[in-house]
């Protein structure tokens, strides 16, 4: 009655049906189409670093991952991506990471698709992981342990070229189905979840 009352409290917040996001590896074509979507929205309109499109041919063998959104616990928006490819056996690259800018800088979705990126690669057999990584989000993969290990340029952008310590990313289990990442908890609603 009690965990009841303190619900319905809850869904009359805005913030109740975005405080979760499952990070996963994207299997339906809708989540397909709006990763592609939002990469679009990013890499082209917002940071125009393409001009039309941002595909490659690295989309044909790469595995995309996505940040899902949803009412009651049903998926219906991709709010973050990232894509994963086998560059050679056992070495793997990601790029293309993307949040929606208004789920961005203080919900933790980059660092938890970071995560996901390389956590089921390594369920795929990685033994090394790359991304170029755009000189503004050094420090966020400095912070997750990632080793700097020199400028390239990019599609005409400064990157810093990074690997992953691996030791920090424990093989995904079951990548399709990912696992739910928190945010935007109101207090008392994340210490009802704290107790089950
Ligand atoms: C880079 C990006 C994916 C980060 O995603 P995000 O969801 O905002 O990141 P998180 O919420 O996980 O934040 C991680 C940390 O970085 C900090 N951070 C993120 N964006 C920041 C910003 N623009 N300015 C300052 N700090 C920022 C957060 O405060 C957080 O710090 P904390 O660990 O101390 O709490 C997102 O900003 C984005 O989509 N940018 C545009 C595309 C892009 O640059 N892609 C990456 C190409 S390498």
């Amino acid at each position: 009655m009690f965990i009841d009352s303190m619900f319905v409290d809850a869904m009359n917040t805005d913030q109740f049906s975005y405080s979760e996001c499952r990070i996963k590896l994207a299997v339906d074509d809708w989540e397909l189409r709006q990763a592609q979507k939002l990469r679009n929205q990013v890499f082209v309109v917002e940071q125009g670093i393409f001009q039309t499109s941002d595909h490659d041919l690295f989309d044909i063998k790469a595995h995309t991952l996505v940040a899902t959104t949803g009412m009651l616990g049903i998926p219906d928006a991709v709010v973050g991506t990232v894509r994963i490819h086998e560059q050679e056996p056992g070495v793997w690259m990601g790029s293309r990471l993307a949040v929606d800018r208004s789920f961005r800088s203080d919900k933790g979705l980059g660092k938890a698709l970071i995560r996901m990126a390389v956590c089921s690669a390594r369920a795929q057999g990685c033994k090394t992981f790359y991304a170029n990584v755009q000189l503004q989000n050094l420090g966020l993969f400095q912070k997750l342990g990632w080793l700097a290990l020199g400028e390239v340029n990019v599609h005409g952008v400064e990157h810093m070229f990074m690997q992953a310590n691996l030791d920090l990313y424990p093989i995904a289990q079951d990548p399709s189905r990912g696992f739910v990442h928190l945010i935007n908890q109101p207090r008392h609603v994340a210490s009802i979840r704290e107790l089950a």
